[in-house]
């Protein structure tokens, strides 16, 4: 291995204190966006591409990257944005930044939880649009999270760590999972084989499992149908986990209360009846944006790009 610094062409927007931790530990460039005529050109003879989250990078355009880059990096846990079978194939590792925005995107799980259920859209609009008549005994009222049931949909890190955070707000939390955790990992919650026996129970379902081919739509008409009549559904992972056509319906009869939704389908092009839904708490995808987070995620990077560097595993690394 050389000793020379790896030379890196990171592409998204970054924050200026994640730019320096960059520069610090490689001769990096930025871009903002993926040029009209592809990476190739600005990419040159440097060993490494650092991508984002929404920066597509197909089979094909893996295929054509330059032979010397050695490792893509995407600055993100999700990776479905990168054919990660054709960087296999071609024998490029990927890396991407596991674990360390979990606790962020956990605490957007209690926020969305909190603003669905206590109605934080309407409280908005009614303050920020000055016609707050004064405090009154019939006026938004929501319900608690205190007593109720968690239902959460992909118990990895985040469903986790949001399951741990509402075990201190009273809640009592179920799980759907492929597999069952162990009583460590479970730390208390009951753990259901079919998702159907935990929606029945279900006040408040959070979705935060993976999104694949096989999960797309998961949260439809007959899965919403299961729900306990008036449960609430919040979304931390992916939008492509909820067929809108069949919430929407379900906002607008009351079978769901209210949603609260950090991400959607289409992004930023969200199906835009969500607009028309006082009972919909929304955010525009900010689990992770924190500098705290963003800071570690460029960390975890670099960690994983230095220990490739020199010779070692990258515990980060996803193919
Ligand atoms: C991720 O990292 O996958 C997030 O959803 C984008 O911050």
């Amino acid at each position: 291995m050389s000793d020379a610094r790896w030379s890196v062409l990171a592409i998204g927007r970054f924050p200026d204190e994640v730019k320096a931790d960059f520069r610090d530990a490689f001769d990096c460039a930025f871009l903002d966006a993926v040029p009209p005529g592809g990476v190739n050109g600005p990419l040159g003879e440097r060993e490494v591409l650092i991508m984002s989250f929404g920066t597509e990078l197909r089979a094909g355009a893996i295929r054509a990257l330059p032979a010397s880059l050695k490792v893509i990096g995407t600055y993100s846990v999700g990776y479905e944005h990168i054919d990660v079978a054709a960087a296999k194939a071609r024998g490029l590792p990927v890396l991407n930044t596991p674990d360390v925005l979990t606790d962020a995107v956990a605490e957007v799980g209690m926020l969305l939880m909190l603003g669905a259920a206590r109605r934080a859209t309407e409280s908005i609009d009614l303050i920020r649009g000055r016609h707050w008549p004064g405090w009154n005994a019939t006026q938004l009222i929501g319900v608690e999270l205190l007593g109720k049931n968690l239902g959460i949909l992909g118990m990895g890190r985040i469903g986790r760590g949001v399951a741990r955070r509402a075990r201190a707000f009273g809640m009592e939390v179920h799980y759907h999972n492929r597999s069952r955790l162990s009583p460590e990992l479970e730390d208390g919650a009951t753990y259901h084989a079919d998702f159907a026996d935990m929606a029945t129970l279900t006040d408040m379902l959070l979705l935060a499992a993976q999104s694949s081919g096989a999960t797309r739509h998961y949260l439809d008409d007959g899965r919403i149908a299961r729900l306990k009549p008036g449960a609430i559904v919040c979304n931390v992972a992916r939008g492509d986990l909820i067929d809108d056509d069949a919430l929407i319906a379900a906002l607008k009869d009351g079978r769901v209360r209210a949603a609260g939704l950090d991400v959607f389908e289409n992004e930023p092009k969200l199906d835009p009846r969500y607009f028309d839904l006082p009972n919909v708490f929304m955010l525009p995808h900010i689990g992770s944006s924190t500098i705290e987070t963003r800071r570690r995620m460029a960390r975890s990077l670099i960690d994983g790009l230095l220990a490739l560097k020199a010779g070692g595993k990258a515990a980060n690394r996803v193919v």
